[in-house]
Formats: structure tokens, sequence, C-alpha cells
């Protein structure tokens, strides 16, 4: 479905929004500072929407490693304390968005998404409802039903599934690196950046998988997009541990962060 306005799927990274490998911890003052650029943007761009998604960190996926680690298996017990602690992140960004003047709405994933078959299903009216509307919808990573089982459904996953759906031309993964390296920069001081790239030559790149992210790290959030075939999205990797670089990359500016072409 073509939707009548421009819109951008933005994916606030776990690693940007807590610390990471600090159960429970929210980053404060990265969360006011990208509040308040997603407000000035869409104050100055008053016809363009934003679909916000943001990471599990240090909520979503210790908990899910708690469980993985005791029960070995994402259990019912292990479902309601992790989407409870999913959306006690949730409700504290929420806050921060809209005391920076955005009209955000939450949409918790675990009632919207689920799998079928091992096929992923949803359920998007109401969230184009509340877009048509006017809101900021907000959806997270998340625990979600799957056939008998129950498993994680990652914020990069909706990310796409929600371009795909709504025909979204660009995605902005705001991250705790500057972009895209021909190799993790975290683990090789030599690693390189890279400035553009097109989707075919991602496999020429190596990722390394991180131990506080049960969802796969960087090559999850870029390879998911060829899993579901998207075409003519253009992806925007950024460091927003950086103060401004998320305003930056929203306007267009070109000095910040990797474009990968899909
Ligand atoms: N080739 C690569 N280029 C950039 N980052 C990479 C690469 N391979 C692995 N990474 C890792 O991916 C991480 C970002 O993914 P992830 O930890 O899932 O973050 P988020 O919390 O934003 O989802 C970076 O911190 C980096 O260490
Ligand atoms: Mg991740």
């Amino acid at each position: 479905m073509k939707l009548s306005y421009a819109c951008r799927v933005i994916k606030l990274g776990g690693s940007v929004v807590t610390v990471k490998d600090k159960p429970m911890s929210v980053r404060h003052d990265i969360i006011k500072y990208l509040s308040s650029e997603l407000a000035s943007f869409l104050n100055e761009h008053p016809n363009v929407r934003l679909l916000l998604i943001h990471g599990g960190g240090s909520f979503g996926h210790f908990s899910i490693k708690k469980c993985l680690s005791s029960v070995g298996a994402i259990d019912v017990k292990c479902f309601s304390h992790t989407s409870y602690m999913m959306m006690l992140l949730n409700t504290y960004l929420v806050n921060e968005l809209i005391e920076a003047g955005l009209t955000p709405v939450s949409i918790p994933p675990h009632t919207i998404f689920w799998k079928e078959g091992g096929k992923l299903k949803y359920e998007l009216g109401l969230l184009k409802e509340y877009l048509a509307k006017g809101f900021t919808p907000v959806l997270y990573g998340d625990v979600i039903i799957s056939d008998n089982v129950f498993e994680v459904l990652s914020g990069d996953t909706i990310a796409w599934v929600l371009a795909k759906e709504l025909d979204v031309n660009e995605i902005v993964f705001v991250t705790d690196v500057d972009g895209l390296f021909d190799k993790d920069p975290k683990v090789h001081s030599d690693a390189k950046f890279i400035e553009t790239l097109r989707a075919e030559e991602l496999k020429d790149l190596k990722f390394s998988t991180s131990d506080y992210d049960v969802t796969g790290s960087m090559m999850l959030k870029l390879t998911e997009g060829l899993k579901y075939g998207v075409k003519d999205v253009r992806v925007r990797i950024v460091n927003g541990l950086v103060k401004g670089n998320v305003y930056k990359v929203l306007v267009g500016s070109s000095t910040v962060g990797t474009v990968v072409e899909y």
C-alpha cells in the first residue's frame, strides 16, 4: 500500500537507547537529544511521518539471555517478563518523545505480529490509521507467538516489514558505530569505513555478532532486506551516540553514516 505522505522508518538501536552490557540501563541524555532532533525535524517537515522502532538493548536481550541460560527456551513466564521489560523501556522512551513535543503512540509488536507455519504474519491496519491521523507509532523488538513456541522478533525485522508493507523507501538504522565497515570496527582497529554500497555487495563484507545482541547484530540488520526482497529502499546507518547525526541524516546530509541501496 502506498501512503499518501512521505514516511521514514527509524530504528533506534538498543545499543543507543541503553548500555547493552549493563542490565536495565537507559541512556537518558542520548534519548533526550534524539527525541529533540526528531521533534525539530518533524516541526520543520510537517508533511513527513516517522515510524519509530527501538531495540531491546539491556532490557529485552538481557531478559532473553537469562531465560535461555536457565530454561533453555522462551516459556510463558519468560515471555511475560520480556514483554514487560520491553514495555518499561518503551514507556520511558515514549515519555521523552512526548516531552520533546512529538505525538507518539506505542504499538506493542506482540499484539500485531505472530508466526504461523514458520511464516511471519501481521495486522497493520490500525498502525496505518494512527499514521494517517498524525501520530508517530513506536514499536520495538519484542517476543511473539510462533505456532506452539515463542520467539524474538527483532526491531530490525520490524523495520524491514514496515518499509516493505507501507512502501517506505528510507530506513535509518541508528546504532553505536559510525556506519558500515568492511569488518567489525569494534573488533578490528584497521576496519575501513564504507560510505556507500549496493546491497548485492554485502556478501563481500565480514560481520561479527555481539554477546549482548540475541538477534544477529549488523549482518541481520542489512541482510534481512534481501530476504524480504525490498526494492528501491535506501538504508542509512548512522551513529546515534553522536549528537546531531540523526537530524543530519533526516534532512538528507551525506556527511554522516553509510548509505546502502537496495
Ligand atoms: N562489518 C561491520 N560494520 C559495522 N558494524 C559491525 C560490523 N560487523 C559487526 N558489527 C557490529 O554491529 C553492531 C551493531 O549491531 P547491534 O549490536 O545489533 O546494534 P543495535 O543495538 O543498534 O541493534 C556494532 O556495534 C558493531 O560492533
Ligand atoms: Mg541489534
